[in-house]
């Protein structure tokens, strides 16, 4: 049987609904590893940030060891919010502006007004809750499942599988990377449309113009990820991955001459898209705020010495920033279509669309709460 050209999306519903919202970050955001901070966010110890993981907010510090750690923001105590900021630096503790209760940045209680009124107090067992983190890309990643799922299968084996070489995202050697620039998007639409759109490139000749004259093949509407391994081929007369096509900078050295001259794109379920170019790497990070509203954090990376040397990034950084707002552009385009009756059955998906079958799939499942990753 051949397959049919056109197969269903997800229901309207699905990008709209408050109730399923609310279990996709119990089920999704709340149960597999997400992408954080850029740990050089957390330059040195008491250095803290605080993030947005599903319905929690989860405070992460550099201990005085200068170890990162990662905490529940909430005091042991009656349970104010410990750190409102969203980044700071504290100079040996974390205290909490309600009652005082004191924590090391390693999340032990270590003081409190009348403690000493209180010999029963176990100073452990009302430390901060911890929550598992690990570093990988030069990120931390924390998850708050009770028993995380493998973080080399989840994580590093995702992103290996579509890049179809376990090596190959080694090569660029991302944790040694600089941040260049980072915008902040606030994306009014479902987080599931952006994947969706990062998934697909049928857009790109409509949408995409910069784009498409550095990646010709992407006018044809096929993505880099609709196959394993591939890497979109720079366009004969473009000299770098830049807004106009000029040089960028030089090759990151770790890379063969196979990925020269070409773009890589991978998605790392559920919040992190990453783009791999010779001479730089671009991570987008996503934290659903709603249903109907996503923040998009994207961070552009370079060698150290070239945003030392304060090398002027504009011409490569317009690039991405203007396919990112081409591309949140389309999502808040179709957000408020998810809820007419138009779209109660959902659309369809045309055949170089076919693999986002699978995300949906996987969301499917992952909401059936059979706790499979
Ligand atoms: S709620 Fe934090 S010290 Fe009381
Ligand atoms: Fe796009």
């Amino acid at each position: 049987m051949t397959t049919p050209s056109l197969i269903r999306t997800l229901p309207g519903r699905s990008y709209t609904d408050p109730g399923l919202f609310r279990r996709e970050q119990e089920l999704i955001f709340e149960r597999l590893w997400i992408c954080a901070v850029r740990t050089t966010d957390l330059p040195r110890p008491g250095a803290f940030r605080t993030v947005r993981v599903g319905r929690e907010s989860v405070l992460i510090t550099r201990d005085r060891a200068g170890r990162l750690r990662a905490f529940l923001n909430v005091c042991r105590h009656r349970g104010a919010q410990l750190c409102t900021e969203e980044s700071g630096t504290v100079r040996r503790s974390l205290q909490c502006p309600y009652h005082a209760w004191t924590y090391d940045l390693d999340g032990r209680l270590i003081a409190a007004p009348n403690l000493q009124r209180m010999p029963d107090l176990d100073r452990t067992e009302r430390g901060l809750v911890t929550v598992p983190l690990r570093e990988w890309l030069g990120y931390a990643w924390v998850c708050l499942a009770d028993d995380p799922p493998s973080f080399e299968d989840t994580v590093v084996g995702a992103a290996a599988e579509r890049l179809g070489d376990a090596a190959a995202l080694d090569r660029y050697r991302t944790e040694t990377l600089a941040l260049g620039r980072r915008i902040d998007y606030d994306v009014r639409a479902n987080w599931k449309l952006i994947v969706e759109n990062f998934m697909e490139c049928y857009h790109c000749a409509t949408i995409h113009p910069e784009l498409t004259d550095v990646l010709p093949e992407f006018a044809d509407g096929y993505a880099a990820q609709s196959y394993v391994g591939h890497g979109a081929a720079f366009a004969d007369e473009a000299e770098g991955f830049t807004v106009d096509g000029s040089a960028g900078f030089g090759r990151l050295p770790g890379i063969e001459d196979s990925q020269d001259r070409r773009y890589y794109a991978v998605t790392i379920r559920p919040q992190v898209f990453l783009n791999l170019v010779p001479d730089h790497v671009i991570v987008h990070r996503m934290f659903p705020l709603a249903p109907d509203r996503t923040r998009v954090a994207c961070d552009w990376l370079y060698l150290p010495e070239v945003v030392a040397s304060g090398a002027d990034t504009a011409k490569s950084v317009e690039l991405f920033h203007r396919v990112n707002a081409q591309d949140f552009a389309a999502c808040e385009r179709t957000q408020p279509a998810m809820d007419s009756r138009a779209y109660r059955d959902g659309g369809v998906l045309v055949p170089s669309e076919h693999h986002i079958g699978s995300f949906h799939a996987w969301v499917t499942d992952r909401l059936s709460g059979d706790g499979g990753v």
